[in-house]
């Protein structure tokens, strides 16, 4: 069978690239079917976009064949494209074959009506076939692309990170071990601990939490660089935005401090949500209608605004002034809640914000210590509906604030660091960077509200399906 003569849907509805009265060739699969005595109606989708084409069948009882395609099933249908009587279609196939390639059996569970999401979760393998997770799909296609664009446009190169690590980034702890060795019998060192030396590695090894520490290493290098990668975390945090593997752009910039940092990180936003505008508008249109009602209004709004910054003791005061009953008490010290971030986005300062200069105590070795010794130039980047979408920091860069900001944070394994601060040690250079969490970024565009909506095969705790 010659398949590639086949038309797909998207030149036909998106492109607007095929003349009517043109013989044309679909292949997909039957979202809907309808037959009677005078006429059959079968809709399609090839997954190429979210409209089906409808092929119109005159004569039914001449090709018994109808009768049998069921919903779910794979066909391939010949017949001409002419311009649609009906309502809400522009065009449609007046069939005159078709070819049953693959039938579904009549449990399929993709029925037309709709599912929800949880339900859709348990059939993952079958989901991506529903119009939600078709165009979630498509959108996480085209933004990875977008990402591409943005920093290769400006001049970013993109490096890979490794995914097995023997680092502790963040420093929170929340690694997935790595390890060939017997569970049941683990070798042990002398004192009694486990002989990590007889692992696969020769040490202790993980899924890496960020691919920041050796990003920092190829800025130092090669200047600007951005990674885009599979990150792990084994928080035990059983929400809608937390996944325990989830991807992670992180730009790192050599030459840069704060404040560059902030303006990469708002034009890196706006940017994505004017892609999605400009090449996802079939997809967008679907989230807006049947997603989220207000997502239009306010993802326009926030390509109009001016992202606020607000430093950490003012968004604290702030919260401390405010009448809202929080769960979690506020003071200055204090690591923000999703509820507090919430807050400030959504209520307080009703649009994006940027909380910088960070109490040293909460956050990572890493972060340039400011004059005042009690705050690091660490910024979150907070959002409405999702709350924090990105961390980041300029970078400490010098090495003898760096050294003793490890003794002090009691790292006692910083001898294995000896490379990251060599990077300080070797022709320091001042820099910063920071995370985007990719499903963050497309549950922000597609108004979708759980991050396991987002990521076709989700892993999360006592979860890692198909
Ligand atoms: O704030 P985080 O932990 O920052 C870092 O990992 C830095 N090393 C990044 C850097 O400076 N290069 O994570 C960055 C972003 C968060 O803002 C969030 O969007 C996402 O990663 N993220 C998660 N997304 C989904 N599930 C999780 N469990 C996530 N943890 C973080």
């Amino acid at each position: 069978m010659d398949y590639k003569i086949r038309t797909k849907i998207a030149k036909i509805l998106l492109k607007d690239a095929v003349d009517v009265n043109t013989e044309i060739t679909i292949l997909g699969l039957v979202r809907s079917v309808r037959v009677s005595k005078e006429v059959a109606f079968i809709d399609v989708n090839d997954g190429s976009c979210i409209g089906n084409i409808q092929a119109v069948f005159a004569n039914p009882n001449t090709n018994p064949t109808l009768d049998k395609v069921t919903t779910g099933s794979s066909v391939r249908i010949k017949g001409k494209l002419i311009e649609s009587a009906g309502k809400g279609q522009k065009f449609e196939i007046e069939g005159h074959s078709v070819d049953i390639i693959g039938e579904a059996d009549s449990s399929y569970p993709l029925q037309k009506k709709r599912h929800s999401f949880e339900f859709l979760r348990e059939i993952a393998h079958l989901r991506p076939r529903s119009n939600t997770f078709g165009a979630v799909n498509r959108m996480r296609s085209k933004l990875a692309y977008a990402v591409h664009k943005f920093y290769q446009d400006l001049g970013f190169y993109y490096i890979h990170t490794p995914i097995v690590s023997t680092s502790d980034c963040e420093g929170a702890g929340d690694l997935f071990r790595v390890s060939t060795m017997d569970f049941k019998n683990m070798p042990k060192t002398k004192d009694g601990s486990i002989d990590w030396d007889k692992d696969f590695f020769g040490d202790e090894a993980y899924l890496t939490v960020s691919g920041q520490l050796e990003g920092e290493i190829m800025a130092t290098a090669l200047g600007d660089i951005y990674t885009f990668g599979p990150t792990f975390r084994a928080e035990n945090s059983n929400t809608a935005r937390h996944a325990s593997e989830f991807w992670m752009i992180e730009p790192e910039m050599a030459w840069a401090e704060l404040e560059d940092n902030m303006d990469l990180a708002e034009a890196f936003i706006k940017y994505l949500i004017n892609f999605a505008f400009d090449e996802c508008e079939d997809d967008m249109k679907f989230f807006g209608q049947w997603v989220d009602k207000e997502l239009f209004a306010s993802l326009e709004s926030v390509m109009k605004a001016e992202f606020e910054r607000i430093s950490y003791t003012d968004a604290i005061k702030l919260l401390e002034d405010s009448k809202e009953k929080f769960e979690y008490p506020v003071k200055w010290g204090v690591d923000m809640q999703t509820e507090h971030e919430r807050f400030l986005t959504e209520k307080a300062i009703k649009k994006p914000v940027i909380v910088y200069d960070y109490p040293e105590v909460i956050k990572p070795f890493y972060m340039y210590v400011n004059d005042d010794g009690k705050t690091v130039r660490g910024m979150d980047v907070l959002v409405p509906r999702v709350g924090e979408i990105i961390g980041g920091s300029q970078r400490e860069h010098r090495l003898d604030v760096l050294n003793d900001r490890i003794k002090k944070k009691g790292m006692d394994n910083m001898e294995s660091y000896y490379w990251y601060t060599d990077l300080r040690k070797y022709g320091t250079v001042p820099h910063a960077g920071f995370g985007l969490g990719f499903e963050r970024a497309i549950m922000y565009i597609t108004g979708m509200a759980n991050i396991r909506d987002v990521i076709s095969f989700p892993r999360v705790p006592r979860w890692a399906k198909f």
